[in-house]
């Protein structure tokens, strides 16, 4: 048995896909456990640079299993494009193995996304509007509709007659926008299922024997930790549980299935939408992380909010994920800087904190302590061990383990897949 899960532990975009990369070899299955096409993933394998949304990145692998979990809300379409796109490219993904338990995002679900975020004005939340929250809402009020409902046309065409009745009436009468066609919407998603049919299987049963058979597995998060709905900045969070714990319920294994957890984080720090964000950037300094880091969303293409890499948010990470270590990418992206911020605490009304707040209003309305460190004022990306690294660049990497609590295993210098650099050995 080994399971490992990876996952972020700041707002998301943190590299993870380069880390899926880094451990791909020794993998034999990745599954995706939560989150749907809100999320994506950049791997550069050679020269080609692949963006992945829905499938997981293990279909780049021949010896990978790539899985869809059943805490995955699925938009079939995108899907289906994706799976298309990878084909073209001469990637096959008939070995993609999709959770008949995993819910669908359908077309009113997009629409409501849209809808509600107009509705919600200046509090709206900035979602990626692929009507993730929806879905997952309509998953909680059990009207959902499943995969494996797309395969059984009757009981598709009830489950969406129920669901429409409501929604049409939503989107008509307090939005005032046109309701869905329901012919329509059988007909496609009713194709749909027939395309991914021989794809859609008992996903959990077949992690667990992966797992009983000792092959690796690894439970790719979406999203990340202060974009968990439960433990996040709530409401500026997704609708789902990106940390560790969500790799259980997502995929459908236990606890004590998961023995390594490696938690990803940018040596600085990002997030996109709306919500408070205490070591945000002074709008110069956004700039040249902005830049120097090409901050813009793989699935948005929105431009990211920069900031200083926050370590009371990353202890909170390292205690709601119980990391076993650490990978922080991009460390190359600070060489610019004479001088490099970290939040160590947060103030606020006079009282100092080193431990994520418990009320909303002390993160919303805190102003970052800051430690400052000495830059390296060099290009890195050519470093491949600890020792090219200049002392200044090794210093930051000791502060961040020692202000987080879990130890760096690795630190990513670039891009490219031999672009990190091994920090040390943790398992
Ligand atoms: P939703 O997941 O589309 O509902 O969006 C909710 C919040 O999560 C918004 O602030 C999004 O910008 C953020 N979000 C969702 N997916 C990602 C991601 O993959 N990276 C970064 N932020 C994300």
């Amino acid at each position: 048995m080994s399971g490992t899960a990876l996952v972020g532990i700041q707002w998301g975009d943190e590299g993870k896909g380069k880390v899926t990369d880094l451990l791909a070899e020794h993998t034999h299955c990745v599954v995706r456990y939560q989150g749907g096409n809100n999320a994506g993933h950049t791997i550069v394998v050679g020269d080609e640079k692949y963006a992945l949304h829905l499938v997981p990145t293990g279909i780049l692998y021949e010896h990978c299993t790539p899985v869809i979990g059943p805490g995955v809300v699925i938009d079939p379409g995108v899907l289906l494009d994706e799976m298309t796109a990878l084909t073209q490219r001469g990637i096959d993904p008939s070995s993609l193995k999709i959770s008949g338990n995993a819910h669908v995002i359908m077309p009113y679900h997009l629409e409501l996304d849209k809808v509600t975020e107009r509705f919600l004005g200046r509090n709206r939340l900035g979602t990626t509007k692929r009507g993730i929250g929806p879905a997952y809402a309509d998953k909680a009020a059990r009207i959902g509709i499943r995969m494996q409902d797309l395969l059984e046309e009757k009981i598709f065409s009830t489950k969406l007659k129920v669901a429409l009745k409501e929604k049409n009436l939503v989107l008509t009468r307090v939005f005032g926008r046109l309701p869905v066609d329901e012919t329509e919407i059988r007909e496609q998603y009713i194709e749909y299922g027939e395309r991914l049919r021989s794809h859609i299987t008992d996903t959990a049963l077949l992690v667990q024997r992966a797992l009983d058979k000792g092959e690796n597995v690894l439970f790719e998060g979406a999203q990340a930790t202060m974009l968990d709905l439960d433990h996040g900045t709530y409401p500026f969070v997704t609708s789902s549980n990106p940390i560790a714990g969500g790799a259980c319920a997502g995929a459908g294994v236990g606890p004590r299935d998961i023995e390594r957890i490696i938690g990803i984080t940018k040596s600085y720090c990002t997030r996109v939408g709306s919500g408070p964000f205490p070591s945000e950037a002074d709008p110069a300094d956004a700039e040249v992380l902005v830049e120097a880091g090409g901050e813009y969303g793989t699935t948005t293409g929105r431009k990211r909010r920069c900031g200083w890499f926050d370590a009371v948010a990353g202890r909170y990470a390292a205690r709601l994920n119980t990391l076993t270590e650490l990978v922080v990418t991009k460390l190359d992206v600070l060489s610019s800087f004479e001088s490099i911020k970290v939040c160590t605490a947060y103030r606020y009304e006079g009282e100092r904190y080193e431990e994520f707040p418990p009320h909303q209003t002390i993160f919303n309305k805190c102003t970052p302590v800051y430690e400052e460190f000495p830059g390296w004022g060099g290009d890195i990306t050519g470093a491949r061990s600890l020792d090219d690294l200049p002392k200044e660049a090794r210093s930051y990497l000791e502060a961040v383990e020692e202000l987080v609590g879990s130890p760096v295993s690795w630190a990513s210098v670039g891009p490219e897949r031999d672009e990190i650099v091994h920090v040390r050995d943790v398992s």
